[in-house]
């Protein structure tokens, strides 16, 4: 089965085409970071034309680069939430316009079980599992017993770990997006800041980083009122080893708790050279599955790999509600 893919949730417009799950035929993003990043942030607007100038290019890159005809083309899937909701209309309204012209089924995929079948590409994902899905807009522990069963067994109560990465950033004087700027200048620095490790109640899987994110301001405005200078390799170091051990912690209670072949690393965080490194090591007596990271930031490979499996599973297409995650739902 050949899947046409598009994901436009935020600022990447990105096509994938892919053959079976694993053979990926073309894949293509294109990043705004660079039209965003003087704002500091992503600004709505802005992505949601950046979008309409270049996902009809994209489908036509693609389609070229899989070097096949849209007639082989067997299903469209196309994001279409959680993410801002004029970025997700013009990826559901091309992908639309596309599979109507050219009479090929089409489906909306959840963009969170994309990253999680982002692990389906490369590897063959086993279950039972255990997630941690880490990115700009969530943090949650998923167990999953069997293909699209999703139970979050933990999730954040305010900030998610993607969203504290970019606000400390920003008041360190850090570009847009804070994750891979923060993950550089903490391999330079030392942990001499003394930062909070919010770990909430021991047996629950829920996080907070809302306080880590309070505590890198205060410190950051108590040494400006004071003159003194804040050393961003130091704070970045600092920063980062705490949510390290936070979400390692969790990660590790989750595993021993449930009974677990597999451990995947999902979203954009996953990126981060400090938590793929930890996770490798820490990690031990189950597989580890952490995708390349072309596929851990958004893309549409995962949309089409998550395709793949809710296309094979009879009705899941309709109404299809699990303990918090649906294809139709939180645009
Ligand atoms: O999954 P994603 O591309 O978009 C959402 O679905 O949110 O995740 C984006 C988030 C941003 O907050 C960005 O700062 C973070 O992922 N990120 C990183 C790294 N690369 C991207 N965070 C920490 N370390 C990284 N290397
Ligand atoms: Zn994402």
């Amino acid at each position: 089965m050949i899947v046409l893919a598009i994901e436009s949730s935020c600022d990447e417009t990105s096509v994938a085409i892919l053959k079976d799950q694993k053979e990926v035929l073309s894949h293509i993003v294109f990043s705004q970071i660079d039209i965003h990043t003087i704002y500091g942030g992503v600004v709505p607007e802005i992505a949601s034309r950046n979008h309409v100038k270049h996902v009809t290019r994209l489908i036509e890159e693609a389609i070229s680069k899989a070097n096949i005809n849209v007639s082989e083309i067997d299903l469209v899937a196309v994001t279409q939430g959680p993410g801002l909701i004029g970025s997700l209309l013009v990826g559901i309204n091309a992908a639309t316009a596309f599979a109507y012209a050219n009479n090929i089924k089409i489906i909306g995929v959840n963009h969170l079980i994309g990253h999680i079948y982002a692990a389906g590409i490369e590897n063959e994902m086993k279950f039972p599992l255990m997630a941690l899905l880490v990115s700009g807009g969530h943090t949650e522990l998923i167990y999953m017993k069997k293909d699209f069963d999703f139970e979050i067994i933990g999730t954040t109560l305010d900030d998610a770990v993607g969203e504290a990465y970019d606000k400390v950033a920003r008041t360190l004087g850090l570009s847009y997006p804070g994750g891979p700027v923060i993950d550089k200048l903490a391999k330079l620095g030392k942990d001499t800041y003394d930062l909070p490790r919010v770990l909430l109640d021991k047996d629950e899987f829920n996080f907070s980083f809302s306080g880590l994110k309070s505590a890198v301001i205060n410190k950051v405005h108590n040494l400006n009122q004071k003159g003194l200078e804040v050393n961003v390799n130091d704070m970045a170091t600092s920063f980062q080893n705490s949510v390290m051990d936070v979400l390692l912690e969790k990660s590790l209670n989750a595993i021993k708790k449930y009974d677990v072949k597999q451990f995947i690393l999902a979203g954009g965080v996953a990126a981060n050279s400090e938590l793929r490194r930890r996770v490798n090591e820490e990690i031990k007596g189950i597989e580890v599955l952490i995708p390349s990271f072309k596929y851990c930031t958004d893309n549409a490979a995962m949309i089409a790999s998550a395709a793949f499996v809710q296309e094979s599973i009879n009705g899941v297409n309709e109404n299809y509600i699990i303990k918090g995650f649906s294809t139709k739902q939180n645009i």
